[in-house]
């Protein structure tokens, strides 16, 4: 069957491809001197929010292959497993981008910064969540699954990167290539996917929300 490239998850598709971007691209060279102009309250800042992203990005990039799988034993879901595979895609992306943060500015023991919210998120639901599709593709898991990886893990988590890095631009001037994770960008096209995706045929839900009934093109 042709592919629909009219469909809502090839637009995003689109997207991705439109915005890739490689992380060995960037220098980091004007970080590494911010980043020793800095104090060590706004280094910590820094070392807080990215040591939760850079766990963040891998639980993200290793935990999504069980939605992939799902979608795929699913059937007639060609358009949404592209997206999918875009979006792991986009996630390895940021763990690479973080870890050479990391290379530039000094190694931290990212486990400090982890809360139990955290820890609970990203380390037990998150991956509880994404792993229940591999034995049951019922509507039921397929809407846990959703709700904590893209409206909790995608919808919410990447506004506390954006705020602090809005303060540290505004106030500091810092951070220019902080903006080349796109990790917003790629957090909204997975956001969009889920609620602006292809409605079911049988009950008008965006197909990644009614249990993934496939519609006849
Ligand atoms: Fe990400």
């Amino acid at each position: 069957m042709p592919l629909r490239h009219d469909l809502p998850p090839m637009r995003d598709f689109q997207l991705a491809k439109r915005f890739a971007w490689d992380p060995q691209a960037i220098d980091f060279i004007q970080d590494a001197r911010d980043w020793a102009a800095l104090d060590p309250r706004e280094q910590d800042l820094l070392n807080r929010l990215f040591s939760m992203f850079v766990a963040g990005e891998e639980a993200v990039a290793s935990g999504l292959a069980p939605l992939l799988w799902a979608l795929g034993r699913l059937g007639n879901l060609r358009e949404e497993e592209m997206f999918v595979t875009s979006q792991i895609l986009d996630e390895s992306l940021h763990v690479e981008f973080f870890h050479r943060w990391f290379e530039v500015t000094g190694p931290v023991d990212h486990s400090r910064y982890w809360g139990p919210a955290y820890r609970r998120i990203f380390f037990k639901e998150l991956p509880q969540a994404l792993e229940a599709l591999l034995t049951d593709q019922s509507p039921r898991t397929f809407i846990r699954a959703l709700v904590v990886y893209h409206l909790t893990v995608e919808a919410s988590w990447p506004k506390r990167d954006t705020l602090a890095r809005s303060w540290l631009v505004s106030v500091r001037a810092y951070c220019p290539d902080c903006g080349k994770a796109s990790s917003t960008s790629s957090a909204t096209r997975a956001v969009t996917w889920l609620m602006g995706s292809t409605p079911c045929s049988a009950c008008s839900l965006p197909i990644p929300l009614c249990g993934l009934t496939p519609t006849t093109p």
